[in-house]
């Protein structure tokens, strides 16, 4: 397994460029299989989990070509199996997202039930229910999920007991092809979803309440192919930028896009970052200061980002004064809060509420990486840190981190990949 190695104290300084958005990019990538005709897809990141679900396309039998660009062309025209195999499911959840828009073009999925993760049960009792509002009958055999509707889904009035976003996004794949108007409330408004209904639209769909938390959804008899460029990747954008607060840095980001990460950007500025942003840009400079604590609490978009909870926690490991940090998301999420500790970080737990004490610095040390914004904490950690910090079980980084060790590099850090058996 490769490893990461890291010698902290420089702070980070330079220019890169963001990836696309892994989370829009699943998505869309499911949602290539309601396309009568074949998608172009560009600005997908080179990630593990984005090949994971073109493997998953791939082994039902669908076309996918990929450019010298990493443009990529799929279709599913030649579509032959309804199936998402435990082996392909257990390393990805998003695998789920398939499940919608197979029924609803073609009447059957058998999809493997994700199970827990690191971070929580995850469950995904609303993407079913959602589904049986619509007509679909589900069982559960064999640890699959098996959801007919050999007549079509027809339209539902469907409430969302809790935010869900893959939930929001399955039932919206779901409903572009049903019989009629369904309404999905309580719906999750995540810049990933208006992508994806955006990618919906320009295929064909007819949805009205995009970026809102109510869609409405006038089921059309077909989708047709077309071109679509993900957005780009709103975590990885404010994981580089915590990171440059966390080191003392200045970075500025190419090719994202800062209307997406106001909560994010305003809690930098709180830990005294001067930011200045363009229409696809954002520079960050800590002018040499260290960051001042800040408190948080993740919640559903546009509230503060569950996905960028481990790197703000790990800047407050650094930063002066003391920082509580609320996790309402997954109940397991604030695990990466060991592993700093033993780095000589300043944290106790409490329930689902972190609380920091900064230290002027950490201490580097052996860490193992748990998942990957876990993973990610720990980067930033290791850059912040005396010393060396080797990071272990790298895989959940590659998952959700296009070439982050070259970024890094490009951006002055010492980082290097150790290839490992
Ligand atoms: C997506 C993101 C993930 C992010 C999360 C929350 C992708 C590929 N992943 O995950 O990076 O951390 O949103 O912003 O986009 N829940 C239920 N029942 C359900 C569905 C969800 O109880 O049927 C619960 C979950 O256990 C969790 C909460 O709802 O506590 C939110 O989960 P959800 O928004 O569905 O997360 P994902 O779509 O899995």
């Amino acid at each position: 397994m490769d490893k990461l190695i890291i010698t902290g104290g420089t702070p980070l300084n330079g220019e890169i460029r963001i990836s696309g958005s892994k989370n829009s990019g699943l998505p869309i990538l499911a949602a290539t299989l309601l396309a009568n005709g074949p998608m172009y897809l560009n600005n997908l990141p080179h990630l593990n989990d984005i090949t994971t679900m073109l493997s998953l396309l791939r082994c039902m039998g669908v076309g996918i070509t990929i450019d010298e660009h990493m443009g990529v062309e799929i279709d599913s025209g030649s579509i032959n199996d309804f199936a998402a195999p435990y082996d392909l499911v257990k390393t990805m959840r998003a695998s789920i997202l398939v499940l919608g828009p197979l029924l609803t073009r073609f009447g059957k999925a058998d999809v493997s039930f994700p199970g827990g993760c690191a971070i929580g049960s995850r469950p995904v009792d609303i993407h079913l229910r959602g589904l049986e509002a619509m007509g679909a009958t589900i069982e559960v055999d064999g640890g699959y999920i098996r959801a007919r509707a050999p007549n079509g889904l027809k339209g539902a009035h469907f409430f969302m007991d809790i935010v869900t976003v893959g939930g929001t996004e399955n039932l919206l794949m779901a409903a572009v092809l049903a019989k009629g108007k369904t309404v999905l409330e309580n719906a999750a408004r995540e810049p990933e979803i208006v992508d994806l209904a955006n990618c919906l639209v320009r295929m064909g769909a007819q949805i009205e309440g995009i970026g809102t938390d109510s869609l409405t959804i006038y089921g059309v008899e077909r989708l047709q192919g077309c071109t679509y460029s993900v957005m780009p990747d709103r975590i990885e954008t404010g994981t580089y930028l915590t990171a440059a607060a966390a080191t003392r840095g200045r970075v500025r980001l190419r090719d994202t896009a800062s209307g997406i990460l106001d909560a994010v950007l305003l809690k930098l500025e709180e830990a005294g970052a001067h930011i200045s942003t363009g229409t696809d840009w954002i520079e960050l400079d800590m002018k040499g200061n260290r960051p001042k604590s800040v408190n948080i609490r993740t919640a559903p978009y546009p509230a503060f980002p569950t996905d960028m909870q481990a790197q703000f926690t790990a800047m407050n490991t650094v930063a002066e004064g003391t920082g509580a940090v609320i996790e309402t998301i997954f109940e397991n999420r604030l695990i990466q809060v060991h592993e700093l500790n033993r780095m000589g970080a300043n944290i106790t737990l409490e329930g689902n509420t972190a609380i920091i004490k900064g230290v002027p610095r950490l201490k580097g040390a052996p860490v193992m990486a748990s998942d990957l914004r876990a993973s990610a904490s720990l980067v930033i950690a290791g850059m912040v840190a005396d010393g060396e910090t080797l990071i272990d079980r790298i895989y959940h980084i590659d998952r959700g981190y296009e070439c982050i060790e070259e970024k890094l590099q490009i951006l002055g850090a010492n980082i290097q990949r150790i290839a490992g058996k």
